[in-house]
């Protein structure tokens, strides 16, 4: 198997907005205090453990009154530099979308937009040459057909149960071109029975580990940065050989995001892995 663990480029937003002022997911409760400095120095940590990787950072400005946008994997979705901007399903994140479409044009990839709902790559996951898309709480059914036509991978729709898990990236990890890592529970009977047949040898994640948001981890496909807390994930994680790196994002879990949230990965023609 060939490791590419170079070249990877990724999108973040500091959290300096941060707060939980609205529930659009079970995790958000309005009336607990948030530490928005905290969050801060754990989002750094998260930063810079992808800079000792090797990888490239950039960063896109937080804008005042959007205190989701740190959560970039929502952003859009990029893919042979091509571009598909986001469709938010709640309007209190629907400003985002503008943002960073505006920031994908400036970096001077070719733009999409959306047809449907669409929450980018909280949803949409590229495992090898297959576009995994979650379905069932945001990003609408009717645009995986869209998102077929723009990319021109393979689209697999797996349905999402347990609002927990309301985007793919909680319920399942794309460890590197060959597996993923994922909760069954988290799936429909028929998309948990397509994950088996797609992915064989999958790591399957305990209960436990999704509660601590495990599975939305970041591979470069050698190493995966992952929630510290998901100590039984990383154990099996190691077991089949990946390094694992633990990172504490306590506070950007009151939101209902973890690392992989945090992160857009972004790929142009060659770095299309
Ligand atoms: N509070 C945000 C929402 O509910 C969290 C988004 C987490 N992002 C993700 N890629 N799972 O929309």
């Amino acid at each position: 198997m060939t490791l590419d663990t170079t070249g990877r480029r990724y999108l973040m937003c500091r959290p300096t907005y941060f707060a939980v002022d609205y529930a659009i997911n079970p995790w958000m409760d309005p009336s607990a205090p948030v530490d928005t400095a905290l969050a801060v120095r754990q989002w750094e940590t998260l930063r810079q453990t992808y800079l000792d990787l090797g990888h490239r950072v950039e960063e896109i400005e937080p804008l005042p009154g959007l205190p989701d946008m740190v959560f970039a994997a929502n952003g859009g979705i990029v893919i042979d530099g091509r571009a598909l901007a986001v469709q938010f399903r709640d309007p209190q994140r629907a400003d985002e979308a503008p943002a960073y479409r505006a920031w994908f044009e400036r970096a001077g990839f070719t733009m999409y937009d959306p047809k449907h709902v669409n929450e980018g790559e909280g949803d949409l996951l590229l495992a090898g040459d297959l576009l995994l898309a979650g379905t069932g709480f945001r990003t609408a059914h009717a645009e995986h057909a869209h998102l077929q036509e723009v990319f021109g991978r393979p689209v697999i729709t797996l349905q999402l149960v347990d609002p927990r898990y309301y985007h793919l990236d909680t319920a399942l990890c794309v460890l590197d071109e060959r597996n993923v890592a994922y909760l069954p529970a988290a799936f429909s009977p028929g998309s948990q029975a397509v994950l088996r047949r797609l992915f064989p040898d999958a790591v399957l994640a305990t209960a436990a580990d999704a509660a601590v948001f495990g599975l939305n981890a970041v591979s470069d496909g050698r190493h995966v940065v992952l929630p510290s807390q998901a100590t039984t994930l990383a154990a099996a994680l190691r077991d089949r050989g990946y390094e694992t790196i633990g990172v504490d994002l306590s506070e950007l879990r009151k939101a209902g995001g973890g690392p992989k949230c945090c992160t857009l990965t972004l790929r142009e023609g060659e770095a299309s892995k």
